[in-house]
């Protein structure tokens, strides 16, 4: 059978780390949410960020509602242009009454969340937080920092728990790094 573990060089974070920073990540949102007279709204930058979104929104203890937003850069992975293409929006006439927190998997270049942040603020939300498992910030190229920060990682491609390479390795369960030889099968 094929495994996608033999692909693996070495696991970055493991499952009990990851375990402990959801718990963490939820017990600050009921810290900051918990009191909130509004509606509180989830958004999974899809697809990368299900798997973060799924353990995290079960831990959190304020209730809240769950949405969903998918993007992708011009130009592919390298986003030299710095121009997000928004492919599935927020659907929300309620929007004004809405506190969004994006969750996303990995913070790199900075320009997804920049851009939806200053995006979902234009359209009216009453408030707009950012939520991220990991985050590279030597790769950053605009000012911008998440408000829920799991981990940071160090400048290497990292896959699983949501994070993929060619759209695959996303299920596994932890974040690792790739062996060379699995970026040219
Ligand atoms: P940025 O912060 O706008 O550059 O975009 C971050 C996005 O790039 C993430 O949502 C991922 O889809 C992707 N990405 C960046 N680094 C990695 C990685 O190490 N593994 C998998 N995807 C990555
Ligand atoms: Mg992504």
């Amino acid at each position: 059978m094929k495994n996608e573990m033999d692909d693996v060089l070495k696991i970055l974070v493991s499952e009990k780390e990851l375990d402990e920073i959801t718990t963490r990540i939820a017990s600050e949102i009921d810290r900051d949410y918990g009191e909130s007279p509004h509606r509180v709204v989830l958004v999974a930058i899809l697809k990368g960020s299900v798997v973060f979104m799924g353990d995290l929104m079960r831990k959190i203890k304020t209730p809240i509602e769950i949405d969903f937003m998918k993007v992708a850069s011009y130009g592919g992975n390298t986003a030299s242009t710095g121009n997000i293409n928004i492919h599935l929006d927020l659907q929300r006439a309620d929007i004004a009454n809405c506190e969004i927190i994006l969750v996303e998997d990995i913070v790199d270049s900075g320009r997804t969340l920049a851009h939806l942040v200053e995006y979902l603020k234009l359209k009216g939300a009453k408030s707009v937080r950012t939520a991220t498992l990991l985050d590279k910030p030597s790769r950053r190229v605009v000012d911008f920092e998440a408000d829920y920060v799991g981990r940071k990682v160090p400048d290497e491609f990292v896959i699983g728990y949501g994070l993929d390479f060619d759209e695959k390795y996303r299920a596994l369960p932890f974040v690792g790094v790739l062996k060379p030889e699995a970026y040219e099968k």
